[in-house]
């Protein structure tokens, strides 16, 4: 089968393409490089000859990048991170939505099996926080906004106007839309934007006292490479055109204290935690429902000490 995965430079994108290429796909890759990682691409195109194309480029301003004709499209090219985002929302939004409708208008032009949006746990954050939608939480929540005119929604607005322009186009289109929600994915190739590397990245510099913002809140984290196994068990169900909304994340409930102490093991550097209030609209608690996911035989294979010891020893 033929791929075209955007954002493939990225943290999730590019396990996916390299997962693909080993089950002997093919792919293209469109990717501006905004957090570099295109060297790591060139270096998977030269241990796959032939089989990985390697477009660089903001296809949010140029639709021609995208050409081609594909079994699958992965749009997972986005503006990303809760800091980024609350600088420029304005950013956030023009790129986030011109970059879907762009994807879509070449899907819709070329034709595809199956289009695949990455959207996000924030969709449905305010909703848990306002006790509207239940804890895990399935994919079929209301999907809501706190507060539209705070920068750091612009992120959310975004991936819902981008999930109903992904149903739309597929009414008209005809091929199986695909919305993917994912759930703190992590991994080792991760910059410095995610509480994760944050975390190893103090504990490299032995910070001590050592700021956890926000300990007593939860999150669900999986490793990259369970979710791009996941994304291969969705494909596949994608192509028997079981389409829809699917959660991609972990069902284990990790308190932030938690994983800070799960850091300090791993580094074997104990400092004295500096309990800080959480940032402001940071959710209280996030873990999916994956009922849907686990029913396509998908298994989370990564512990969380695990994956976090790889990314320390990277
Ligand atoms: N990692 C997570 O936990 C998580 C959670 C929820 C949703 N998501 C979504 O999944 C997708 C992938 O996330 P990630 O963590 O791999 O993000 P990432 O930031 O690592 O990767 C995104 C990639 O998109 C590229 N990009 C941005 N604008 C572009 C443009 N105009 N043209 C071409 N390329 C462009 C960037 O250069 C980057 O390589 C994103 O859509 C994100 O919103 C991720």
């Amino acid at each position: 089968m033929r791929h075209l995965v955007t954002g493939g430079a990225g943290v999730i994108g590019f396990e996916l393409v390299r997962q693909l290429l080993e089950q002997g796909d093919e792919v293209t890759t469109v990717d501006v490089g905004k957090k570099g990682g295109l060297g790591d691409l060139d270096a998977l195109a030269a241990r796959h000859a032939g089989r990985l194309r390697v477009l660089r480029g903001d296809f949010a301003a140029d639709r021609s990048l995208l050409a081609g004709k594909y079994d699958a499209i992965f749009h997972f090219a986005a503006i990303v991170g809760v800091q980024y985002v609350t600088d420029h929302p304005y950013e956030t939004m023009a790129v986030n939505m011109r970059t879907t409708l762009n994807a879509l208008d070449h899907a819709l032009e070329s034709g595809c099996k199956a289009f695949f949006f990455a959207s996000s746990s924030e969709n449905y954050a305010a909703s848990v926080d306002r006790g509207h939608a239940p804890i895990p939480t399935p994919e079929g929540v209301l999907l809501s906004i706190d507060d539209i005119a705070l920068p750091r929604w612009s992120y959310a607005a975004s991936k819902i106007a981008g999930e109903s322009a992904v149903f739309g186009a597929a009414r008209a289109g005809g091929f199986t839309p695909i919305v993917v929600r994912f759930h703190n994915v992590y991994g080792p190739r991760m910059g410095p934007t995610h509480v994760i590397p944050e975390f190893l990245a103090r504990a490299r510099q032995r910070v001590d006292p050592f700021p956890v913002f926000g300990a007593d809140q939860t999150r669900s984290f999986l490793h990259v490479e369970d979710a791009g196994r996941a994304l291969r068990a969705v494909l596949g169900a994608a192509l028997e055109r079981k389409g829809g909304l699917y959660n991609i994340g972990s069902d284990i409930e990790t308190v932030i204290s938690d994983l800070a102490q799960i850091v300090f093991d791993v580094s074997g550097f104990h400092p004295k935690v500096d309990a800080r209030p959480a940032p402001p609209g940071s959710v209280r608690r996030r873990v999916p429902d994956t009922t849907k996911l686990r029913a396509l035989g998908f298994a989370p294979q990564r512990s969380l000490r695990e994956g976090i010891a790889e990314c320390w020893a990277r």
